[in-house]
Order: structure tokens, then sequence, then C-alpha cells
């Protein structure tokens, strides 16, 4: 091998290097958006019943942005935002307990699971 190739392989591998070790930086932090396993479509809660809201973890980053979740309900795809029925809880736990709040009664409702951003359960019903 000639000395001017091989300075342009060390030149090539240092640059390698430098791009392969910027790499991990810009997705050290993962962006996780579990899916809503319950409630799902044709869930019937009544209120002021407690149920386990589920989600499937599996998939998860190692390092996620956002560790601590929140619950809120939605209902007609309107998010009640000021009222999480849930929060402060790991997003790793894959399921929380929430108690159904004293809504109007309807079959518009959803529950959206938030980490790094909003994740919306199928449509259920909430009964008296
Ligand atoms: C996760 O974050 C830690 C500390 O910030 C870091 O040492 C580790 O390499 C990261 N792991 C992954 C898979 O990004
Ligand atoms: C929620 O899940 C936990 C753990 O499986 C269980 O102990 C608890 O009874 C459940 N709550 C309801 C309302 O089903
Ligand atoms: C959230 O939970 C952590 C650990 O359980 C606790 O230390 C912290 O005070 C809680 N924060 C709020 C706002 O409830």
């Amino acid at each position: 091998m000639t000395t001017s190739f091989m300075n342009t392989l060390v030149f090539f591998l240092v640059a390698l290097a430098a791009v392969v070790s910027a790499v991990p930086v810009l997705f050290l932090r993962d962006v996780f958006v579990p899916p809503v396993t319950y409630p799902h479509a044709g869930t019937v809660w009544k209120i002021g019943q407690r149920h386990n809201v589920t989600w499937d973890t599996a998939g998860a980053p190692v390092n996620i942005t956002n560790k601590i979740g929140r619950i809120v309900l939605a209902k007609g795809g309107i998010e009640d935002i000021d009222n999480p029925i849930a929060s402060n809880f790991s997003i790793l736990l894959g399921r929380i307990e929430v108690t159904v709040p004293n809504v109007t009664p309807d079959s518009d409702y959803a529950v959206v699971l938030f980490g790094d951003s909003g994740n919306f359960s199928p449509t259920f019903t909430i009964e008296n």
C-alpha cells in the first residue's frame, strides 16, 4: 500500500469513527408511545368503579425521554387535560388503577396515555 493510500484510509477511519460516535447522541433519548390495551372497543365502565388501564410496554427503549405517565379522559376526541384520572406513575408499569370519574354517561370516551406524547385508546362507554 502507498503512503498516500494509507493516509486516505486513516483519514476515512477517523472520519467514520467521528460519525459513529455522533450517532448515539442523536438516538440516546427515545420517544416511547406505548399502545393502550385496555379499555378497548366494547369496554363498558360504570362511574365510581375502579379499573386497570393497561398498555403494552414491549419495545420500551432503554432511555426514555419522559418516564412519568399521565392518563386523561377524552370525550368525542376532546381531552380533559385539566383533570387527569392518573398521573405521576412510571410509564414502564404497563398498568395503573383509575377510578371512573363522575362524567356524563356516553359511548364516545377514550383514555389518553401520556408519556412523551399522547396515545388514544379505542372508544368505549361510560355508564351510570
Ligand atoms: C442510556 O443513557 C445512559 C446515561 O445517559 C447512557 O450511558 C447509555 O449509553 C444510554 N443507553 C442507550 C442504549 O442509549
Ligand atoms: C389492578 O391490577 C392489580 C395488579 O394486577 C390488582 O391487584 C388490582 O386488583 C387490579 N384492580 C382492579 C380494579 O382490577
Ligand atoms: C411523584 O412521585 C414521586 C415518587 O413516587 C414523588 O417523589 C413525587 O413527590 C411525586 N410528585 C407529585 C407531583 O405527586
